[in-house]
């Protein structure tokens, strides 16, 4: 069976105005020798999913997102909004020499190893990249005089709920080694902040979902374990049917409830942080989600109404450690941050999607189509939930 991948970035992305155009150029090259003005922010993990996004959120507000990412996960297609450093974090030299550069005057820190299932498997490689390079990217970043930091942390620090909607009260018992190390450095900060006036905020991402509403970018894993592209991806013939893990969970059609956010709407939520950060706000971490939750059922049958192709499906059994529902409480981002998700229904965080996938679909060359031995093919990775959360 062929493996279906997501669509090439490079050949997906539509052709516009990219950011290497002369304009932007000269625009860079007078913000790196200027002082520093406040509005050059580093976006660690700025190729990747929910960093790029943000990158076109920051540029829109006003800020020139400098991108940070060693491509590990991500796609240099994604960086559209300002410079791309294709370095790892775990290299200091290179991480100052980008923030005296460019005169940084605050981090976005999304770089980051995430998937839950590896981070079992491969504990090490989760305590090195999100916790050790973590540690590193802070010390670099009070080092070279920058007091302001967002941090993407995730609903796996909290572990199992025990009482639903999720709030940041909640116990914090993550399962898994991925969810210990974000929530090793959400400590971290707490003391650093205390020691030395660093500012941050925490910001909790449940499902992250959809992809830009105007089609520029979107969402591009290999594997993708994420259960929205997953969904669309098994419309595709010859492709593995999509598996729902448990149907006999105590929730009203069977099948487990997860709470699903536009990526757009977390973009916002950072650009949002960032501001309330230069505005005095005090360190603090925040739920993100949409507050409410969709069953694997739902988002089938969405997926279904957009697309107009029925995912196949394949029911299997729990997995250990995926609880039946989560769903955030996101209160508190709405009332620290004035945020308030517009793209997180359902429908449209499936039409996004769709909209992202569906030229390939038409046009069917810009996948790749075969076994990766470097990356697990579908069939053995597991649509993702967020008690996996990445
Ligand atoms: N996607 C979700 O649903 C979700 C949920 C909760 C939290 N998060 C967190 O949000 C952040 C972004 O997630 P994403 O879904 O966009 O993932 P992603 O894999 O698309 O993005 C991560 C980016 O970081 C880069 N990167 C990783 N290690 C690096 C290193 N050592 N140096 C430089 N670059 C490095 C990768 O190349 C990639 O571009 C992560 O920290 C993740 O843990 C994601």
């Amino acid at each position: 069976m062929n493996v279906l991948r997501f669509p090439d970035f490079n050949k997906a992305i539509s052709l516009g105005s990219g950011f290497r155009s002369r304009s932007c150029t000269v625009m860079v090259m007078s913000l790196c020798s200027g002082e520093r003005n406040g509005r050059n922010i580093l976006v660690t993990g700025g190729a990747g999913y929910i960093g790029s996004h943000t990158c076109k959120c920051l540029a829109s507000s006003g800020f020139l997102p400098v991108a940070y990412d060693d491509l590990s996960t991500g796609n240099r297609a994604a960086v559209r909004w300002g410079p791309l450093i294709e370095a790892d974090i775990a290299d200091t030299a290179k991480l100052c020499d980008a923030i005296d550069r460019y005169r940084i005057s605050a981090v976005m820190h999304f770089a980051a190893s995430a998937y839950v299932g590896e981070s079992i498997a491969n504990p090490r490689k989760y305590f090195q990249n999100n916790l050790v390079n973590a540690i590193s990217l802070l010390n670099s970043v009070l080092d070279r005089g920058i007091r302001q930091i967002v941090f993407s942390s995730t609903c796996a620090i909290y572990g199992v709920p025990q009482q639903l909607p999720i709030s940041e009260s909640h116990p914090q018992n993550p399962v898994n080694p991925y969810g210990e190390s974000k929530l090793a450095v959400e400590k971290i900060l707490r003391w650093y902040g205390e020691a030395y006036d660093l500012s941050w905020i925490s910001l909790r991402y449940f499902n992250a979902a959809g992809a830009d509403p105007a089609g520029e970018i979107g969402e591009c894993h290999n594997p993708e374990t994420h259960m929205i592209p997953r969904a669309i991806l098994s419309t595709f013939p010859g492709q593995e049917p999509l598996g729902i893990f448990g149907s006999d969970y105590p929730t009203p059609d069977g099948t487990a409830i997860r709470d699903f956010v536009h990526v757009t709407d977390l973009a916002k939520a950072h650009v949002l942080a960032l501001e309330s950060l230069r505005s005095g706000q005090k360190n603090v971490a925040l739920n993100l989600g949409a507050g409410r939750g969709h069953s694997v059922r739902e988002i089938i049958a969405a997926v279904e109404q957009i697309t107009k192709k029925t995912p196949p499906t394949l029911e299997v059994g729990r997995r250990t450690g995926d609880p039946a529902i989560l769903v955030a409480d996101a209160s508190l981002a709405r009332q620290k941050l004035c945020w308030t998700p517009q793209h997180s229904d359902l429908p449209e965080i499936v039409r996004t999607a769709w909209r992202w996938f569906e030229p390939a679909l038409r046009n069917c060359e810009p996948f790749n189509i075969g076994q990766d031995s470097l990356h697990r093919p579908f069939s053995n990775s597991a649509p993702k939930l967020c008690g996996e959360s990445g």
